[in-house]
């Protein structure tokens, strides 16, 4: 044995094991297979299947589970729907109490339930004991608060119905506190499926439930792979989908959803920038870089995988970070001194080898430590890459593994660039001494959180989620609640889904005729268009005259719109109070113009002079309502950590397209355009095909309105060709769309390609009430960037 002389000396640490006997009788216990979990009871598998889960750590079986197949998930869903009145109806505060069981329940059984998922997942004990479980209890009781607040914090809204959630194996137990907790406290049931590598802590969490005397049915957890998933996705009696995982999968999940009403949220892959200034403190950086990059061995959608330093800086902390890459440890997850744990899966190792193979061959140079892995069992060293090309595969690419690319960069626009350069969205972390730099930096950066020197921080308390195909949706805080709930008037979406709008336009209306002079032209970058096509089409009354010509627009219009919207940066980097001031003038103008667009509306749909006028009047105020939110539409600071400034600061899409209903032909596209350009969007409008002119009419409003060129562009046509054009174009980040079912299917499959969010509604709304205006127009023209900014020194 060594001297205390010797160990000061080699200053090896020698193993600390955390005890797993408890799990290992566990496991024992459930020696012929686990069972799914539905309708409060352990189930068995209805066709018999189960299937091997491994230790990463040697590679062997711990442990056989149920293979979900669709019968299975039928049952759940079943019982999940069978559970789903009394649940929704209950009190707030009565789910509130099951919630505070689970989560005090958890915390009993921490220790166990830490031990499991470092067995289960590979993750280093020190991980699952001090980040995973304590967040999975902090989920938990913090929406037992949200289920309180319910009915003062979320008026007129309830729950979505039965949700299906299927979560990754990166974090198994946190993911599902993730999910299920809003779910359950906005009073939806859950089907949830865990991963097929990492699925006892669900089941272990399952036990708790009945521990806790959770009504049966209400959360239902169906083991499987993704075929499993796959029947999750696709069953009809599931409301709403909540999905983290890999794009790919993300994408296949968009179009499986597409047009059947299902709500829809995705976190989704990343490739995140860890930004280094020649003024950062370095020292902490690289503390920063192991945390980013080594962090459950790299496997995390928000890992810091993209080195970018300032090139002063940048071979002084490359030093540093590698002495620091020598000093860590590989090895037993359940060594508690242990900095790198297993990875998941040999699937994903071999996965990892080949892309680090690739980053060899695209000429990076490669650093890795000297210290010695486990012979057996499946591991990976912690891996630099240096002069890494920005467009190379492992610069673009998401490894999820312990694998950093490092590329240099010389000013704060280059860095701002690197960043953004990437298909993902998810986070960033920016290292300076410099508070203005890095907020600078934290506005430029299309993330959904920003990370100031620290990364990794999570708290239920805040809102976490991607921009572009990092997917859509938020979890955690006041923006993860609002993904479980729709508004209660409108019983599920997917009944407007079905509803088939009897007004939906013939393609006969589009019969092409040539254009004469007085059709009405489109509106592209402030200037009046004839349509590339040359054709237009009659726009006829309420008793088939014809009434005038409305330009039938093309692939070529909407892309020249598109390209007009995506130039008119300038309206987005407008103070609120300034866009207000043209909200405000444009609302006079259209005033001044009353009769004339009564009289429109009354020659196109034959509505009553009366009901005409306050169609125009309401189209007014609307206006002037939008105006007024324009400078007061605040982000918050939400409460996590002590000592942290929270900010969530919802930001504009950028360019958002807008396919307006049938129904109110001004009204609707007011409705609609009006609150995303207050939030600072450029649209591409296409009005209703039935009665295009009022939108025609209304850009003579925008040119006297002082509203900049490209803020607003109207293209006429064919509303669900051009929907789906512009579903499908990668620079539009939002498509809003109100028309028939038909189009809602196709804005949502087409939206799959570069995963931007919709907000789709078939069949008819009333343009007048109180429910087409407010808040919620708001919310869904903006998405919620996090920023953190720890504090003290
Ligand atoms: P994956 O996306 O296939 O698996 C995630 C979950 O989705 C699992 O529960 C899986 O069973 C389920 N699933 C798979 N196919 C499905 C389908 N067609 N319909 C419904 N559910 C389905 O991810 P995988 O294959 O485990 O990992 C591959 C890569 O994905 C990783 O290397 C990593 O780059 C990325 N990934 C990203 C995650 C994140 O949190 N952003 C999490 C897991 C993986």
């Amino acid at each position: 044995m060594a001297t205390v002389k010797e160990i000061l000396h080699s200053m090896d640490y020698g193993p600390a094991p955390e005890a797993k006997d408890a799990v290992t009788a566990w496991l024992g216990k459930h020696q012929s297979g686990f069972r799914h979990y539905i309708g409060g009871a352990f189930a068995a598998p209805k066709d018999g299947k189960l299937f091997e889960v491994h230790n990463p750590a040697d590679g062997t079986v711990i442990a056989k589970v149920a293979q979900g197949s669709v019968a299975d998930v039928d049952a759940a869903v079943a019982a999940a729907r069978a559970a789903y009145p009394a649940w929704s109806k209950a009190s707030g505060e009565k789910r509130a109490r099951f919630l505070y069981a689970i989560a005090r329940h958890v915390q009993k059984r921490e220790r166990f339930l830490s031990v499991l998922e470092s067995i289960d997942n590979g993750k280093p004990i020190r991980e699952s004991r001090d980040i995973d479980i304590p967040l999975v209890a902090r989920h938990f009781y913090h929406h037992a608060g949200w289920a309180a607040l319910l009915d003062s914090e979320f008026p007129g809204m309830g729950a979505v119905g039965v949700c299906g959630q299927i979560i990754p194996w990166n974090f198994p137990l946190l993911m599902l506190a993730w999910k299920v907790a809003p779910a359950l406290a906005a009073g939806n049931t859950v089907v949830l499926k865990p991963a097929e590598y990492t699925p006892l802590t669900a089941l272990a969490l399952a036990e708790i439930c009945d521990e806790v005397g959770l009504p049966k049915g209400v959360l239902n957890i169906v083991t499987g792979d993704g075929a499993t998933g796959a029947a999750i996705v696709n069953h009809p009696d599931v409301d709403k989908i909540a999905f983290t995982g890999s794009t790919e999968v993300g994408r296949e999940i968009r179009k499986a959803t597409a047009g059947t009403g299902k709500k829809l949220s995705l976190e989704l892959g990343g490739k995140s920038p860890f930004i280094v200034f020649d003024d950062a403190d370095l020292d902490s950086a690289v503390e920063g870089v192991v945390d980013a990059i080594w962090f459950n061995q790299g496997q995390v959608c928000c890992a810091g995988s993209r080195l970018l330093v300032q090139e002063g800086v940048a071979e002084r902390f490359y030093d540093k970070l590698k002495r620091r890459m020598e000093t860590l440890r590989v090895g037993d997850p359940l060594d508690k001194s242990i900095d790198i744990g297993a990875i998941v899966a040999k699937v994903q190792l071999d996965r990892i080898k080949s892309l680090v193979e690739k980053g060899r061959q695209e000429g990076a140079a490669c650093f890795q430590p000297s210290s010695p892995l486990p012979s057996k069992g499946w591991f990976f060293p912690p891996t630099l890459f240096t002069e890494v090309e920005p467009a190379s595969t492992i610069a673009q690419v998401e490894i999820f593994g312990p694998v950093l690319a490092g590329t240099t960069f010389r000013t704060p626009d280059e860095a701002a660039a690197l960043a953004n350069n990437s298909a993902y969205g998810l986070s960033a972390s920016v290292w300076s001494e410099n508070i203005d730099r890095c907020l600078d930096l934290a506005a430029r950066i299309k993330a959904g959180v920003i990370w100031i020197n620290g990364t990794n921080m999570f708290d239920a308390a805040a809102g976490f989620g991607g921009y572009r195909e990092s997917g859509f949706g938020r979890e955690g805080g006041r923006e993860g609640m609002i993904e479980y709930l729709a508004p209660a008037k409108q019983k599920s979406s997917k009944d407007a889904a079905k509803a088939k709008l009897s007004a939906e336009p013939t393609s006969s209306a589009f019969a092409g005729e040539p254009a004469l002079d007085r059709t009405a032209k489109l509106f592209i970058g402030g200037k009046q268009a004839r349509p590339d096509s040359g054709y237009s089409y009659s726009v006829l009354d309420a008793k088939g005259h014809s009434i005038g010509q409305a330009g039938l627009g093309n692939r070529k219009d909407i892309r020249n719109a598109v390209e007009a919207a995506a130039k008119a940066t300038g309206w987005t980097s407008l103070s609120g109070h300034a866009r207000a001031q043209v909200l405000y003038f444009l609302a006079e103008n259209l005033s001044a113009r009353a009769d004339e667009f009564a009289a429109r509306l009354t020659a196109m749909t034959g509505a009553a002079k009366k009901a005409a006028r306050a169609e125009v009047d309401a189209s007014v105020s609307r206006i002037i309502h939008y105006a007024a939110w324009a400078d007061k539409y605040d982000g918050r600071v939400h409460y996590t950590k002590a000592r942290h400034v929270t900010l969530a600061m919802p930001e504009a899409w950028g360019t958002m397209a807008i396919s307006c209903p049938d129904e109110a032909p001004l009204l609707g596209f007011i409705s609609l355009v009006i609150p995303a350009i207050a939030m600072g969007n450029r649209v591409v409008a296409t009005p209703t095909p039935l009665h295009p002119l009022s939108a025609t009419d209304f850009y003579q409003v925008l040119e006297t309105s002082d509203v900049p060129d490209g803020v607003v562009n109207i293209v006429t046509g064919e509303r669900d060709l051009l929907a789906k054009t512009l579903a499908e174009h990668d620079e539009v980040a939002c498509a809003w769309y109100f028309g028939g079912a038909d189009g809602v299917a196709l804005v949502e499959k087409g939206s799959a390609g570069n995963l931007k969010a919709t907000w789709c509604e078939a069949g008819a709304r009333d343009w007048l009430g109180a429910e087409s205006q407010g808040e919620v127009f708001l919310r869904r023209a903006t998405q919620i960037k996090n920023i953190w900014v720890p504090y003290g020194e």
